[in-house]
């Protein structure tokens, strides 16, 4: 029997793709029968990773991209189409963190969150709703969200205002193009071991940290797997403007 998550014959482009969770998500797809373009700045790293997926069933490519550049958004997203005639799903993931107390902020790291991670998702979303409403096939966007959209804790005013507001894009942006056939959704993630945060989550204070979770452990980027391909699939066809939090009940603790 055809799992309800087959993605076969579909076509998806991952920004952040040269690590941690978007590299992760790129096998994921794969693995589902969705052709893959891994989409980042460093790509040198991109062009190892579509090395190691290499598979004899499905299209693995990259292509260099700044989220942050709406003409290097445009050109990824061109890139990508006529590789694949058309992108189905889009993993609007690239992102950075932010560090340091709101007092202590300055402009330019306001700036830079606040232009990876919420201008750079618009960028890109607008750009794959373009692509999208260009035939009466759809698609579907599938943004990265946090926990720290939702929960408040310290040094982090930027990235958690940033992480807010695209849960409510998300939303908006599924109410204006559901007449498109384009379904937009959101994942929320609790504390996911990558190279952003390792540091942070395997000193004595992430230690701590996990302590408050509730299922005591700190996420994988396979435990991201399951909403991924619910929301890439059309087994998530009746599903448009929803983030789903995966975060081992993080978000139901105390601080
Ligand atoms: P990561 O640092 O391993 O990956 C981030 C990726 O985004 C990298 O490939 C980086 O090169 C790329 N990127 C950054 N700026 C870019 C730009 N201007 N243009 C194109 N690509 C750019 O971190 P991780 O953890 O894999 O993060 C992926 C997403 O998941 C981010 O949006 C992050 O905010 C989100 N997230 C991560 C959590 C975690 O605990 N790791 C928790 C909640 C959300």
């Amino acid at each position: 029997m055809t799992s309800i998550f087959d993605l076969s014959g579909k076509s998806a482009l991952i920004t952040g793709a040269s690590s941690g969770i978007g590299s992760h998500f790129a096998e994921t797809l794969t693995q589902a029968g969705a052709n893959v373009v891994l989409a980042s700045r460093r790509t040198r790293r991109l062009k190892k990773r579509a090395k190691e997926l290499k598979n004899p069933h499905t299209e693995i490519s990259w292509v260099q991209l700044d989220v942050t550049n709406r003409d290097s958004v445009e050109a990824a997203f061109h890139e990508t189409a006529t590789l694949f005639g058309r992108i189905d799903i889009v993993v609007n993931n690239a992102g950075i963190a932010s560090q340091g107390l709101a007092l202590e902020t300055t402009e330019r790291t306001w700036d830079d969150v606040i232009a990876t991670n919420l201008k750079g998702v618009w960028l890109v979303a607008q750009q794959a709703g373009q692509h999208m409403a260009a035939d009466s096939r759809g698609g579907t966007i599938i943004n990265i969200a946090s926990i720290l959209g939702r929960r408040v804790m310290g040094g982090v005013a930027p990235y958690a205002a940033a992480k807010a507001a695209v849960e409510h894009l998300t939303r908006v942006l599924a109410y204006e193009w559901a007449r498109h056939s384009i379904r937009v959704n959101a994942i929320a993630p609790g504390y996911i071991v990558t190279d952003m945060n390792r540091d942070y989550l395997e000193s004595p204070l992430g230690e701590k940290a996990k302590l408050k979770i509730p299922q005591k452990r700190f996420g994988r980027p396979e435990d991201l797997d399951g909403p991924l391909l619910l929301l890439a699939s059309d087994a998530s066809s009746y599903m448009t403007g929803s983030t789903i939090v995966a975060d081992g009940g993080h978000l139901q603790s105390s601080m």
